[in-house]
């Protein structure tokens, strides 16, 4: 069996939303200390709805599909369910990723929370009560 399904080769060679959004609602970077890999999230959103999304990954094979997967899950949908992101959903949307591999997934999970994390410091009065 190959090391990588077929989507994580294709999101690696083709990712679908590699960028920057200049005038970002929110912005998340976050890194893995471990490898060094870094992951950059621009968020655009209106009316509770991500209505665009970019990202800037200096890292592996599977934290660039991870990201572009990632984005693809949450284009479009509302911030509450983009917060509820995970990586393991990531990585199911993939096909699988090594284990060994799945940290990469965490590096999107925790970069879309930190971009919304941004958003939510610019825009208390959205932030959902508990
Ligand atoms: Fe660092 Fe994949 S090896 S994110």
């Amino acid at each position: 069996m190959a090391l990588y399904s077929e989507k994580v080769m294709d999101h690696f060679r083709n990712p679908r939303t590699v960028g920057v959004i200049e005038d970002a609602d929110g912005v998340g970077e976050v890194g893995n200390a471990r490898c060094g890999d870094i992951m950059k999230m621009y968020l655009k959103i209106d009316d509770d709805v991500v209505s665009d999304v970019k990202f800037e990954t200096f890292g592996c094979g599977s934290a660039i599909a991870s990201s572009s997967m990632a984005t693809e899950l949450i284009k479009g949908r509302p911030v509450s369910e983009a917060m509820q992101l995970t990586n393991k959903a990531v990585a199911e949307a993939l096909d699988g990723l090594p284990d060994y591999k799945m940290h990469c997934s965490v590096l999107a999970e925790e970069a879309i929370r930190s971009a919304l994390e941004d958003y939510y410091a610019k825009n208390p009065e959205k932030r959902p009560k508990e």
